[in-house]
């Protein structure tokens, strides 16, 4: 990597800077199961991540620019215009499930939304909501008001951040709703460009950023069964592992069962083989 400076590593990326306004996101196999990075690498994640990010900001200008540049041949690095990241996540619920759901059930709301009573998990919300979170440099996000995100990024850019995660939440559920999948919740991440504009950044509707679930088995009242990373947890939780570093070492069978869950994940979403995907990664952006 003669061209570049590496710069940070993130649980899942390295990142390098190219210049001063480019950088290289590389998408490695690293997997994170409980926000723990496990000592075993699954094979091509890091490429559907980064296959199925360019899918989205190819289709998705309309809504917001976003940072993509370029997709180099190996199908995990994207050369990407450099942004001001903003201090919140964007994120936007459509089910009430995870944090969403603990908080809900505390107060009856999430992120100052008060929302109906008697939801049960995983129900269907009324309409998606933006929930924004703190960007926690070590360990959780945290659920944070409309107010508090308001006061770190400003009115005017908390509004815009909002509609602009709701209609790019809207855009992926209807897409991914016709291909058999729930997109229950997911997190995207808006910075500036030198110009002031808001640019979507990071990776988008990827199965690290959202939850997907498998519409045909979708039921409310219960937790869901997540399209991908499942495997591995179930696995995990087989070894009695407490959730703290390091986490355990994932034998062959799990390593290929959560591969073929990625890949599978990729080929629904972009009705694109992953077989053309590794021969030429633009297939994903024509
Ligand atoms: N265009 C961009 N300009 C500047 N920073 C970016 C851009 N796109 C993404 N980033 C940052 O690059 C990092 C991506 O790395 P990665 O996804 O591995 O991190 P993470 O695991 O999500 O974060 P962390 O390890 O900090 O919890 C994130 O910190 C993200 O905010
Ligand atoms: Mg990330």
């Amino acid at each position: 990597m003669s061209d570049a400076t590496h710069v940070a590593s993130g649980k899942v990326r390295e990142i390098y800077a190219l210049d001063d306004e480019r950088l290289l996101l590389v998408a490695s196999d690293r997997i994170s199961t409980f926000d723990v990075v496990l000592p075993t690498d699954i094979p091509d994640k890091g490429r559907v991540l980064t296959g199925v990010s360019a899918f989205w900001f190819a289709r998705t200008r309309e809504i917001v620019p976003n940072h993509l540049l370029e997709l180099r041949d190996d199908g995990r690095s994207m050369e990407c215009r450099r942004l001001e990241m903003l201090p919140i996540e964007c994120v936007v619920r459509g089910y009430i499930t995870g944090s969403g759901w603990k908080d809900y059930q505390a107060t009856g709301e999430v992120c100052g939304h008060r929302l109906p009573a008697g939801l049960v998990e995983s129900e269907q919300l009324p309409e998606p909501i933006f929930t924004p979170a703190t960007k926690a440099h070590t360990g959780h996000d945290e659920n944070i008001t409309r107010e508090q995100a308001a006061e770190l990024v400003g009115e005017e850019r908390f509004a815009e951040a909002e509609r602009i995660s709701l209609a790019l939440y809207r855009h992926g559920s209807e897409w991914a709703a016709a291909r058999g999948i729930v997109l229950a919740d997911t997190k995207f991440e808006l910075g500036l460009d030198p110009a002031g504009r808001l640019v979507l950044g990071d990776e988008a509707l990827t199965p690290d950023s959202s939850r997907f679930w498998p519409a045909d088995s979708y039921a409310a009242g219960r937790g869901q069964p997540s399209f991908d990373k499942q495997f591995v947890r179930d696995y995990c939780e087989t070894r009695g592992w407490d959730k703290t570093p390091p986490g355990p070492e994932l034998p062959d069978d799990v390593v290929e069962g959560t591969r073929a869950r990625y890949l599978e994940a990729f080929e629904r979403l972009t009705d694109i083989a992953f077989d053309d995907y590794l021969a030429d990664p633009e297939v994903v952006v024509r």
